[in-house]
C-alpha cells in the first residue's frame, strides 16, 4: 500500500523549502524563476535561475515572483511551485500523488492571494491544502512548546518580511510584521556603494558583502572586502575595497527599524506572560538573523536572553511540515 505523502512548504520570498516528516528537507532553493519573454516560457527555476540573476541575455529575465513579502506575480509563483514539486518527486522518489500539504505563505498576502496559492497547490493534485502563519510555523520548527500557556517569542527575519510574534496556547497573542529584511539590507548596500564610490554593484554582490562583512550594530574587529562593479563615470569595471564599518553604517537604519518592531511587540505583551519572556527569552529564525553579531546586538538592546533557532533557515519549513500532526490543536489559528 502506498500512503500519500505529507509535506510542508515554506513559500518564502527569498527561499522555498519543501519538507516531509519522514524524509526531512527535500528541497531548498531560491524563489527565482528565469523567464523567456520571447517564447513566454520558464527557462529555469530555483538555484539555476538565481545563478542567472544579472547575467542573462535581454530576452531571459530572472523574476522573483514573491518579492517584498507579497505574491507579486501569481502565475509565475504557481509555475515555480509546480516545477519544484516535480523536482522533489523526481529526486526523492516520493509519490507526489494526492499529498496532504501545509503551506506557509508571506504574512502580507491577501485572502485572494491565499486562495490562489491553495488553488495552485490543489491543481497539482494535493488532497488537502492548509495554510499556516509564518511565526507559528517558525516556533514549531524551533522546537518551542507553542501549545502550552507560556510566552514563546519569535523574531523571524526573512528576505522580504520580518515578523515578531508572541505565541501562547497555539495562537498568536501579539504580532507585528514589517516589509523589511535581508533584501532591504542588500538594497541599502547597493545604494551606499553608488553614493560613496559612484560604483554600481549587483544585488547578488551586495548579498555577498552583507554575509561576509555585514555586522549588526556591535563593536567588532574591522574586516575588509574587495568588490567589483561598474564605475558610473567611466562606465568601466572597477574594483573597490569596502570596510565592515562602512557596511554597518549602510545597514543601520534597517536594523533600527527591526529593533523598534521587536520593542513594540514586547511592549504589547500581557503582563502575565512578561515573566516568561525574561526567563525563556527570544528565539531568532530566518536567514536575516545570521547577520554577524545579530544575537549579541539584540540581547544588548532588549535586556532578555536571545537564542538562535537550531537551523534558522529551515525552522519555518520544518514547523510547517510538523504542524500537520498538530493541525487539530492549531485549527483555531490556521487561516
Ligand atoms: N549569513 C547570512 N548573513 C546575513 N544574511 C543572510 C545570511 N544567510 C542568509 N541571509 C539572508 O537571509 C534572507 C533569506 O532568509 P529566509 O530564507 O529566511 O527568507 P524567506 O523565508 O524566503 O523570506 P520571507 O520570510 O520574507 O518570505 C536573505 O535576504 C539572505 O541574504
Ligand atoms: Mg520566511
Amino acid at each position: 500500500m502506498f500512503s500519500s505523502a505529507e509535506i510542508g512548504i515554506d513559500l518564502g520570498t527569498a527561499n522555498i523549502l519543501i519538507y516531509s516528516k519522514s524524509k526531512g528537507i527535500l528541497l531548498n532553493e531560491p524563489s527565482v524563476v528565469a523567464y523567456n519573454t520571447d517564447t513566454k516560457s520558464v527557462v529555469a527555476v530555483g538555484k539555476e535561475a538565481k545563478e542567472m540573476v544579472g547575467k542573462t541575455p535581454r530576452n531571459v529575465i530572472p523574476v522573483r515572483p514573491l518579492r517584498d513579502g507579497v505574491i507579486a506575480d501569481f502565475d509565475m509563483t504557481a509555475q515555480m511551485l509546480k516545477e519544484l514539486m516535480k523536482k522533489v518527486a523526481k529526486k526523492s522518489g516520493m509519490s507526489m500523488r494526492k499529498p496532504t500539504v501545509v503551506v506557509c505563505i508571506p504574512s502580507g498576502s491577501t485572502s485572494v492571494e491565499q486562495r490562489a496559492i491553495k488553488n495552485a497547490v490543489n491543481s497539482y493534485g494535493a488532497k488537502d491544502v492548509q495554510l499556516i502563519e509564518e511565526p507559528i510555523a517558525a516556533a514549531i520548527g524551533a522546537d518551542l512548546p507553542v501549545d502550552e500557556p507560556v510566552a514563546n517569542v519569535i523574531v523571524d527575519i526573512g528576505g522580504g518580511t520580518s515578523e515578531v510574534a508572541i505565541i501562547s496556547f497555539g495562537g498568536v497573542v501579539s504580532c507585528k510584521s514589517i516589509r523589511t529584511g535581508g533584501d532591504v539590507m542588500d538594497e541599502e548596500i547597493v545604494k551606499y556603494v553608488r553614493k560613496m564610490y559612484n560604483v554600481l554593484i549587483g544585488e547578488r554582490t551586495a548579498e555577498q558583502i552583507k554575509m561576509e562583512i555585514g555586522y549588526a550594530l556591535i563593536e567588532h574587529p574591522e574586516a575588509t572586502m574587495e568588490v567589483r562593479g561598474r564605475d558610473m563615470v567611466t562606465g568601466l569595471p572597477k574594483t573597490i575595497e569596502l570596510t565592515s564599518t562602512e557596511i554597518q553604517s549602510a545597514l543601520r537604519e534597517t536594523l533600527e527599524q527591526l529593533l523598534e518592531t521587536v520593542r513594540a511587540t514586547l511592549e504589547e505583551c500581557p503582563p502575565e506572560l512578561s515573566g516568561d519572556i525574561v526567563d525563556h527569552g527570544v528565539i531568532l529564525t530566518g536567514g536575516g538573523c545570521l547577520l554577524n553579531g545579530m544575537q549579541e546586538w539584540l540581547s544588548n538592546e532588549i535586556y532578555v536572553p536571545v537564542h538562535m533557532a537550531p537551523s534558522p533557515l529551515e525552522s519555518v519549513a520544518i514547523g510547517t511540515g510538523r504542524s500537520l500532526s498538530m493541525m487539530k490543536k492549531l485549527q483555531k489559528v490556521s487561516k
